[in-house]
């Protein structure tokens, strides 16, 4: 260990973050530390950024809708330790042409093999620094090009586009797929600023997870390149693009989003809300700090309900209800603009630093924004989801404690230990704690940490330094060690209010003792959650004449919520409803967000003999038009093998 974080500040420049000297010039300050302890360690990365690490990547890149990659160069800085000969990188599937230094001089590089035992891990790229030895700052040049199956990138036929005239491409680097498109050290405690120019045909526009710079410059054959640069380090799962046939609507002063013109306007309507959530946040954690709040609503084939990428939200277009019901989705990514891209985790393994602490913060913007009664009804759904899961796995297993085991992908942590519990751990902090100085610790962890990485034992030491402070009766009242690294459910949970979901249950139960529907104008009264709870209280086992008679009374099959139709088509497969095929079939051919695609063939699945012909003949057509993370999940559930 030859850097030990937090410990040399003017030897090494490069760590210079990690002092408090406020009298650092600013481009020095930006540099962030690299974390030394046994938690902060990232499996699933070859680097090895004490020895060398990669503050700054400047791309150069082309979008070749034809050839379905990019091609260009990426640029590098490096700070290597005076001893330091080579630099290690992730790569996954990249076609390197040559790499040099930053003066042109051909530097040696070896790409290593794949690790065997996790395809996701990709291949190590390990560049001789040739003369580029020393602390001074050095570049090295990679001209590149990603190969034909980079799983970070989408590529999509105009047919699955709203216009149906244009290509489209996104890109989705968490957890672990930015490697197949940016040779970098693709780890979330390495963090990283980034420039970009990138050329795309017209007339589609590109969008980044940066600040645009400047005005799109004609380049000739029928091209133009767009300029974008992120000043802040970030992880580089945070490196994200996007280009299209899209447009631009503002929705506040500093907020605005992107969407293809068919869908801009209903876009737009749907997030009215955008600038008081972000005046929320603010008045909760403090200052936003990354400039402009921007999204780009994707077109159904992304895999995701919404993804953080910085100053420019990626969230799916099925979340559009038409009553705003599900803009908790909006909530929860700039809830990562403190948690996950202000503090990040730095390895995948306390993946509830990012995603629960979220998901809390999350639930105090639809308070502040929309009311308590949504709030506690998304936390009894939060913590239902919670339940269910500790009763699935079992209390004791391993896969249970928030901090995750190690040696399981950063894809499988993501679920309910990690979103729900981590909800309810910091509900539970805030009730023994009492709010304003909950609020007032966590506003001091996005400040001491700002634009750094963090740990789970870090966020549990600051917890008792700030808080506990010696109070034995508050350390053992609050059992922090117990949720964190203990499985299953700690005993002081708070629980949610008995009253949120109080009328919705009653009916759930008068429908399970003896068929009584909810009336249709109770039904429509109803609030997007208590129409997902109502549903999720339904007997797992319905009748064709049941499921024709919810359906009549309900109209569920026209919901324009996702949430509620996906709740709907997953009753009618489970229980083998011939009716809904031909729906499902359209729904599953349209949309590709992985969460409700791999429970609708799960559905299928298992119903066996009649469920199983009709998901592999759905799943041929539909494949093809999925984001290889969707595509990965499915492949599993009905064992396909190409
Ligand atoms: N950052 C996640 C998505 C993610 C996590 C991708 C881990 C890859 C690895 C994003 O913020 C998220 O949580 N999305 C949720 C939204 C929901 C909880 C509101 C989703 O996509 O369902
Ligand atoms: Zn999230």
């Amino acid at each position: 260990m030859r850097f030990p974080a937090f410990a040399t500040c003017l030897a090494l420049p490069f760590l210079a973050a990690a002092c408090t000297a406020d009298d650092l010039p600013d481009e020095e300050r930006t540099v962030a530390p690299i974390l030394t302890s046994a938690q902060a360690q990232d499996e699933f990365t070859y680097a090895r950024p004490l020895e060398a690490r990669v503050t700054h990547v400047s791309l150069d890149l082309d979008l070749d809708f034809e050839g379905k990659r990019v091609e260009g160069t990426a640029t590098l800085d490096v700070d290597a330790a005076d001893d330091a000969t080579e630099i290690v990188l992730d790569s996954n599937g990249l076609v390197i042409g040559g790499i040099t230094d930053g003066n042109g001089n051909a530097l040696d590089y070896e790409i290593g093999e794949a690790d065997p035992d996790n395809a996701g891990k990709g291949e190590p790229i390990t560049v001789q620094l040739g003369e580029m030895t020393g602390p001074a700052l050095q570049q090295i040049v990679i001209n590149y090009a990603s190969g034909p199956d980079a799983e970070a990138l989408q590529w999509l036929e105009p047919e699955q586009t709203a216009g149906g005239e244009y290509p489209y491409v996104f890109s989705q680097g968490q957890a672990i797929l930015n490697r197949t498109w940016i040779p970098t050290q693709d780890s979330p405690g390495i963090r990283q600023t980034w420039e970009a120019r990138i050329t795309a045909p017209k007339p589609l526009n590109v969008v980044m997870s940066g600040i645009s710079r400047g005005e799109p410059e004609d380049v000739g054959e029928n091209r133009r390149a767009f300029e974008f640069v992120m000043e802040n380090s970030v992880p580089p799962y945070l490196i994200a693009i996007a280009a299209g046939n899209i447009e631009f609507a503002e929705l506040g002063p500093r907020s605005g989003v992107w969407a293809e013109p068919e869908v801009l306007e209903e876009a737009a309507a749907e997030l009215v809300d955008t600038e008081a959530m972000i005046d929320a946040a603010e008045e909760i954690y403090g200052e936003y700090r990354w400039g402009r709040y921007d999204m780009i609503v994707l077109p159904p084939a992304f895999p995701y309900g919404g993804m953080e990428n910085p100053v420019m939200n990626f969230p799916t277009p099925t979340f559009i209800a038409g009553d705003r019901s599900n803009t908790g989705l909006v909530a929860h990514e700039l809830a990562h603009s403190w948690s996950g891209n202000l503090v990040t985790y730095s390895s995948w393994r306390d993946g509830w630093l990012n995603e629960g602490v979220t998901s809390y913060f999350e639930s105090r913007i639809s308070e502040a924004v929309f009311g308590e009664k949504r709030a506690n009804q998304e936390y009894a759904l939060s913590y239902a989801s919670l339940v269910e899961a500790i009763e699935e796995q079992g209390a004791d297993n391993p896969n249970t404690a928030m901090r995750t085991p190690d040696g399981i992908s950063p894809f499988d942590t993501i679920g309910p230990a990690i979103y729900d519990k981590g909800t309810v751990f910091l509900r539970t902090m805030e009730t023994i704690i009492g709010r304003e100085r909950f609020d007032e610790f966590m506003r001091g962890w996005f400040d001491r940490h700002a634009f750094q990485p963090a740990t789970s034992e870090m966020f549990l030491a600051e917890l008792r330094e700030y808080v506990v402070d010696g109070d034995e009766a508050l350390e053992e009242e609050l059992m922090l060690d117990e949720w964190v690294y203990g499985t299953g459910l700690p005993e002081n949970a708070v629980a949610p209010d008995a009253e949120a979901f109080a009328e919705v249950d009653s009916a759930a139960a008068a429908y399970a003792a003896d068929g009584t529907l909810p009336a249709t104008e109770t039904w429509t009264g109803w609030t997007g959650a208590e129409q997902q709870r109502f549903l999720q209280e339904l007997p797992e086992e319905l009748s064709a004449d049941e499921l024709a008679a919810l359906n009549e009374q309900l109209a569920l099959s026209d919901s324009g919520n996702n949430e509620v139709l996906f709740l709907w088509l997953e009753a009618a497969l489970r229980n083998e409803y011939q009716p809904a095929v031909a729906q499902a079939e359209e729904f599953l051919a349209e949309v590709g967000r992985n969460k409700f695609v791999a429970p609708l063939f799960t559905a299928l699945w298992e119903t066996g003999s009649w469920g199983r012909p009709i998901a592999t003949r759905i799943y041929n057509e539909t494949r093809g038009g999925y984001h290889s993370y969707t595509r990965g999940n499915v492949d599993q559930i009905v064992g396909y093998e190409g």
